[in-house]
């Protein structure tokens, strides 16, 4: 008798599965979407939470739902996306990345453009500092590691033009030491500079014009993943044509 009802189970556990995955009952894969969550507005947590916010995470979201993807936002260290590419730990790099610098676009496939920026120089409110091209060899400038911002702050210092470019991990110890009098600017997004001002206008200050290379942020996935790539043009256009794109503009740079 109990063997006889061991082989009914059995037989209705097979039968359960071949169901399942005949209905497509198979789970989504959840893809890693990578990011370095200290770049308000972009992506950024609020103190106390966990919950990463932004520009880039509405724009992602609204990219899976268009195109049936299934994704979720991991924040880490800005240097260590591209590698989190090569190593599979990441399948989707979204933090506000410029496309065009430097050798990245050898090592991973970038997306159509989805935003453009320039670099700005914050100071403190107080600062006699005119702009980028009045920094003296005295003075120390601060940027996050990895970035557009932290390589030009470390030829400024090569060039002897600085006394020293710190490159700091987060965007928010970059705010602290200039606060802290540790440095005396630091050399930031603009759209990012501008959040920053927008809490903390009574302390800092822009100075001077935009400088550097233009930027253009993209999206970017593993070398040679052409297929998901395409997914994520193709929502982006999607965003843009239906004016959702506009709308999450509005929301977070209005
Ligand atoms: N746009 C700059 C770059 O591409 C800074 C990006 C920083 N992004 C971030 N989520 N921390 O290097």
């Amino acid at each position: 008798m109990k063997k006889k009802l061991t082989v009914i189970m059995l037989a209705i556990a097979v039968i359960g599965a071949f169901a399942l995955s005949a209905c497509g009952g198979e789970e989504a894969t959840t893809l890693k979407v990578v990011t370095e969550a200290t770049f308000k507005p972009f992506e950024f947590v609020e103190d106390g939470s966990d919950e990463i916010q932004g520009f880039d995470v509405d724009m992602m979201n609204a990219i899976a739902e268009d195109q049936g993807l299934s994704i979720e936002f991991v924040n880490i260290e800005f240097d260590a996306l591209i590698p989190a590419l090569d190593s599979n730990q990441g399948d989707i790099i979204c933090a506000g990345m410029n496309k065009l610098s430097g050798d990245r676009a050898e090592q991973a496939d970038f997306g159509d453009t989805y935003f453009e920026s320039d670099l700005m120089l914050l100071v403190k409110a107080d600062s006699d500092i005119t702009g980028i091209d009045g920094v003296t060899p005295d003075m120390k400038l601060a940027s996050q590691i990895g970035t557009t911002g932290g390589e030009y702050v470390q030829d400024l210092a090569k060039e002897g033009k600085i006394a020293d470019g710190v490159v700091l991990n987060q965007w928010t110890d970059c705010y602290l030491q200039l606060q802290n009098g540790d440095v005396q600017g630091v050399i930031v997004d603009l759209p990012v500079g501008n959040a920053y001002l927008a809490e903390n206008g009574d302390v800092a200050k822009y100075v001077g014009e935009k400088f550097g290379d233009h930027e253009e942020f993209a999206f970017a996935v593993k070398k040679g993943n052409t297929e998901l790539l395409d997914k994520l043009n193709t929502g982006l256009a999607n965003l843009k044509e239906s004016g959702k794109y506009d709308e999450l503009l509005q929301k977070w740079f209005s």
